[in-house]
């Protein structure tokens, strides 16, 4: 089983929803630590909950961007994992972090991406007369919410959406699409190679139906 690490600075549902699929006998990944940059981040106790250890980096305790990383950087040395999942990790990865670990980190947004990077993308949908939404993985590429696109999955936007009730509708498809999509890279049926996301023809079609 391939070893995880998920990152997190909220409520780490998405986090909880990977680490019930690597309960079961057969899925190919487990999860090694969770890592945060909020104390107060409300998936640190339901990581404990499930037995998962977790380790709290606040950037406040460091002197500048660079220590920050440098100490999450550190610990994954020790943990040593084969994938990094951000899991609602509201900070930006250096080039240099990102280089130390190639290939090797994927991401989920909420937003059919490369439309909506960034903060606020629900209310940017709905403003831009989106009539369909969703969410994307994707491997982890300097740019912010950008880098090879591994899987996504769509939902309507209905008329009398507000930002949050958009929001809630797409986190049931993330809940669904993220589980699938780290099978998927757990399993190597998709690899990053030569800046491109490669899929084995057969293994799994990217979507995940609502
Ligand atoms: C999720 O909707 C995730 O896609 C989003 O933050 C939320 C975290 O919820 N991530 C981003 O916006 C990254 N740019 P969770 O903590 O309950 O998983």
């Amino acid at each position: 089983r391939k070893r995880v690490v998920v990152f997190i600075s909220g409520g780490g549902s998405n986090m909880l929803t990977l680490a019930k699929a690597c309960q079961a006998a057969d899925y190919p990944a487990e999860i090694s630590c969770v890592i945060s940059d909020k104390a107060s981040a409300g998936g640190l106790a339901k990581a404990e909950a499930m037995g998962i250890p977790t380790r709290v980096f606040e950037r406040k305790g460091y002197a500048d961007k660079a220590e920050h990383e440098a100490a999450i950087l550190t610990a994954l040395a020790e943990i040593k994992p084969d994938i990094i999942c951000l899991a609602g990790y509201m900070r930006l990865l250096s080039g240099d972090f990102i280089r130390a670990h190639e290939t090797r980190i994927i991401n989920i947004h909420p937003s059919l991406l490369p439309l909506f990077p960034g903060l606020h993308t629900h209310q940017r949908a709905i403003d831009a007369g989106m009539k369909i939404a969703g969410c994307t993985v994707h491997f982890v590429t300097e740019g912010m919410d950008e880098g090879p696109i591994i899987a996504q999955a769509a939902v309507p936007v209905l008329a009398e959406d507000t930002a949050e009730a958009l929001a809630a509708r797409i986190l049931t498809v993330e809940h669904k699409l993220y589980p699938l999509a780290l099978k998927l890279v757990a399993e190597g049926g998709v690899r990053m190679e030569g800046g491109r996301a490669v899929t084995t023809p057969g293994t799994f079609d990217g979507t995940a139906a609502q």
